[in-house]
């Protein structure tokens, strides 16, 4: 089985001479540090060896719970905000029908049976986004997974509590309870103060991975399982990707290593925004996902790389200006996929009204590919350092690949540039505010400065 591969040459070319070689021992120390528990963060190094620690039975446990809920819901919403939520998202749209909101898509993968509509809630407060999923829950027959690490996140647990809500009434509790999965904490948090007093099933997110690390537990592999794809192909592609991005891999051989390398240098160059390109719109929400991983991992201490994302080519009619001639401190990592699933051939016209009958015969994907080379091509020419992800095919297995690659490769790079690439602190500011805005219990103090402050700002 072939795997992923890196092209970084489009983008040494702007480093000087022998630039990315030189990294070699601050990468192989990063990565040391990494197997050796003597980072910054230490304590949140359960992702580095999950893959290969993930047991057929364990993958039995996520199917079987997967099967329930597929077998009594025509819905099921994923609860879940950042790292409780990104990660399904980004592989169930990839892997989906991108007509899946309005059709029902009859692939499914292991069970044969029908899928349910994957709906994502929690991740945001639109009041009329929670009311128009009400509303469209209405006559469904739904069921909910609850996924919050902290057990704790306003955004989730709100959302969960209309949810179990509706859920109880319209199913009567006891069905609700069969339909009601938890995936959180194993002692600590409202979401596992609820599950064990509700008895709902529940899984647990170890303690040593962080959420936007946690796709791999059943943060990630629940929903997907769901959905109706293939969690064991995922973790296989995990699997290898994680041997091949071994610390005794050498550094010329090692695509994590070298992706870390390459945009550490454009970094220390100016090169201070990185465009995560696709050309698939199903991978749409991959670049999200990987934008929390490498935006939360690195950006502190006043430094990190700010990870922006488009979709191409449809965003070349909307950025394309700016990248090809904009302020030079951008450069791209494009990942490209070798063979869509599907295959489309251009049709002949006789009349030939549109011109373009030069296409004719000609599959859809060689036009996109041929968008791509001349974009790359023409950003390369404006100075814009390109790094290309070659991926085989849109499937479970090398989606694995990818997330395992993009998780090593941030834990590389946060310690290359000597951040703690584990923590986020900055996240909890908006909220100190918020519960004190809101009068939350416990925040009386913060409550009254801040409403001093803005009656002061007035
Ligand atoms: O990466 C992270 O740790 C965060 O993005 C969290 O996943 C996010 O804030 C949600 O937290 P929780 O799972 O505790 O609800």
């Amino acid at each position: 089985m072939k795997n992923i591969t890196l092209d970084i040459t489009k983008a040494s070319c702007f480093l000087a001479e022998g630039a990315v070689a030189a990294f070699e021992p601050k990468v192989k120390a990063a990565q040391e540090a990494l197997e050796n528990g003597t980072c910054p963060g230490n304590d949140f190094l359960g992702w580095l060896h999950l893959p290969s620690s993930i047991t057929p039975a364990f993958l039995a446990e996520i199917q079987a719970c997967a099967d329930t809920l597929r077998q009594n819901c025509e819905v099921v919403v994923v609860a879940g905000i950042g790292g409780s939520y990104l990660g399904a998202r980004a592989v169930i749209e990839a892997l989906g029908n991108s007509f899946a909101w309005l059709i029902q898509d009859k692939k499914a993968v292991s069970t044969g049976l029908q899928n349910p509509t994957i709906l994502f809630a929690g991740n945001n407060i639109g009041e009329d986004y929670l009311f128009e999923m009400t509303e469209y829950l209405k006559d469904k027959k739904f069921g909910v997974i609850n996924i919050s690490k902290s057990g704790t996140t306003t955004e989730t647990a709100l959302t969960f509590r209309l949810l179990k809500k509706q859920c109880e009434a319209q199913r009567g509790k006891e069905e609700a309870k069969k339909v009601i999965v938890a995936v959180t904490d194993a002692k600590r948090g409202a979401a596992r103060t609820c599950a064990d007093k509700e008895g709902y099933k529940s899984f647990i997110i170890p303690d040593n991975v962080g959420g936007r690390f946690s796709v791999l537990t059943p943060v990630g592999l629940l929903p997907i399982a769901c959905a109706g794809f293939d969690v064991k192909q995922l973790v296989a592609g995990a699997q290898d990707m994680e041997k091949a991005c071994g610390k005794d891999v050498p550094f010329s051989e090692n695509l994590a290593a070298q992706y870390a390398a390459v945009r550490n240098g454009l970094y220390q160059s100016g090169k201070k925004i990185e465009i995560m390109v696709n050309y698939q719109p199903k991978l749409h929400f991959f670049s999200e996902w990987w934008k929390q991983l490498y935006g939360e991992s690195e950006g502190k201490d006043g430094k990190g790389i700010f990870p922006a994302s488009v979709d191409f080519t449809t965003d070349l009619h909307s950025m394309g200006q700016w990248i090809q001639e904009g302020e030079r401190t951008i450069f791209e990592t494009v990942i490209s996929i070798e063979e869509p699933e599907k295959k489309l051939l251009f049709p002949s016209d006789e009349e030939n009204l549109d011109g373009l009958n030069f296409l004719a015969g000609k599959r859809v994907d060689e036009v996109n590919k041929m968008a791509e080379l001349g974009t790359r091509l023409a950003h390369v020419d404006g100075g814009v350092p390109n790094m290309r992800i070659s991926v085989p095919q849109l499937n479970e297995y090398y989606i694995g690949q990818l997330i395992y690659f993009f998780e090593i490769a941030c834990g590389i790079s946060g310690n290359v540039l000597d951040v703690n690439p584990f923590n986020q602190p900055g996240v909890e500011a908006y909220k100190k505010n918020m519960f004190a805005l809101l009068d939350k219990p416990g925040y009386e103090a913060e409550s009254k400065a801040i409403k001093e402050r803005l009656a002061k700002e007035k």
